[in-house]
């Protein structure tokens, strides 16, 4: 079992999307700004355009595959905060400029749910796309976990059926995330969720299937890992129950270290020792041994899932 509390073997693993790249400038913080090397030029590049549009940078937010993401203030807008994700077109891969951030950019802007991400604007400058997005101020539910360990089971209650809330919404538009993680769940100042990262978000109607293997392989459901084309929806709602179960035990529920073969066999098993997983309620674990059904057209929709008995 990988634990979530090891920041370095779980960062690299919930990390891992389906292709990497080098986005090796990840050093270019703002105290770097007058420094004389090649990521000066970008520091200013994205600065500049900002605050054309009144937005002051405050901070660095994280850095995901092929984007930055940081604080901003607006001058105007009674110095409001939001988050603003940067995209550089001349490091990312053919077809995540082809097919996936046009996805990105189509679809996040006509979504409206209390727990998604607003997307504020958009626009681009020379060979940056910026999204001015709702800023989460309590940041990614990884990095919380990670720092406070594994959460108490009324609120991992909340914040599932939140999810699932969010996600039924996305579904009924006809939308799948495709890519649900800790990472791109964030908190506001409330502790609300908010979805986030609609990078490999795709529009499929009832019953389309998928052939692209997005997201990340720690939340990949069976059907994706033996490489079958899946439902999206039906990938979404094991995606929910990876992440229910790590918040409630704070550990990774399937090894992913181990090959294929036998985190298929674990997946199929359901068998988890775990002290943390067995202390919670029998109505909690049936909601999760029913998320992680292994036969994807037997596996609850998201709107079944939020008539389970736990949530009632
Ligand atoms: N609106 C936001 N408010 C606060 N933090 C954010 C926001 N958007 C992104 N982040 C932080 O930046 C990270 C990367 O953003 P994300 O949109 O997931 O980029 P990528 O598509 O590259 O993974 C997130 O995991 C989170 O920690
Ligand atoms: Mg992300």
């Amino acid at each position: 079992m990988v634990t979530v509390m090891d920041h370095s073997t779980v960062n690299k693993k919930l990390h891992q999307r389906n292709y990497e790249v080098d986005y090796s400038d990840t050093k270019t913080e703002d105290a770097n700004i007058l420094s004389k090397n090649d990521s000066t030029k970008y520091v200013l590049n994205y600065r500049i355009p900002l605050l054309k549009r009144d937005y002051i940078v405050t901070r660095s937010l994280g850095n995901g595959s092929f984007s930055k993401v940081k604080l901003l203030r607006s001058l105007t807008n009674h110095s409001r905060q939001f988050a603003v994700k940067i995209v550089n077109r001349s490091r990312a891969p053919r077809d995540f400029l082809t097919r996936f951030l046009p996805r990105e950019l189509e679809f996040w802007p006509s979504l409206n749910h209390p727990n998604i991400i607003k997307f504020h604007e958009t626009f681009e400058e020379m060979h940056l796309v910026y999204m001015v997005l709702e800023y989460a101020s309590r940041g990614d539910l990884l990095a919380h976990i990670q720092k406070y360990g594994s959460l108490p089971e009324d609120r991992t209650k909340i914040l599932t059926r939140q999810i699932c809330q969010a996600i039924h919404y996305l579904h009924s538009q006809n939308i799948t995330h495709r890519d649900l993680k800790l990472e791109n769940l964030l908190l506001d100042d409330l502790g609300n969720i908010k979805i986030t990262d609609f990078g490999f978000a795709k529009r499929n109607y009832v019953g389309e299937l998928s052939r692209t293997f997005c997201g990340s392989k720690s939340y990949a459901a069976p059907e994706i890992l033996l490489g079958k084309p899946y439902d999206p929806r039906k990938a979404d709602t094991w995606a929910i129950g990876t992440i229910l179960y790590i918040i409630s035990t704070g550990k990774m529920p399937f090894d992913e270290n181990k090959s294929i073969k036998s985190i298929l066999e674990e997946q199929q098993k359901l068998d988890f020792p775990l002290y943390n997983y067995r202390k919670l309620s029998n109505d909690c674990k049936d909601l999760l041994k029913n998320l992680f059904t292994f036969e994807y057209t037997k596996r609850p929709t998201v709107l079944e899932a939020l008539s389970c008995q736990w949530f009632k």
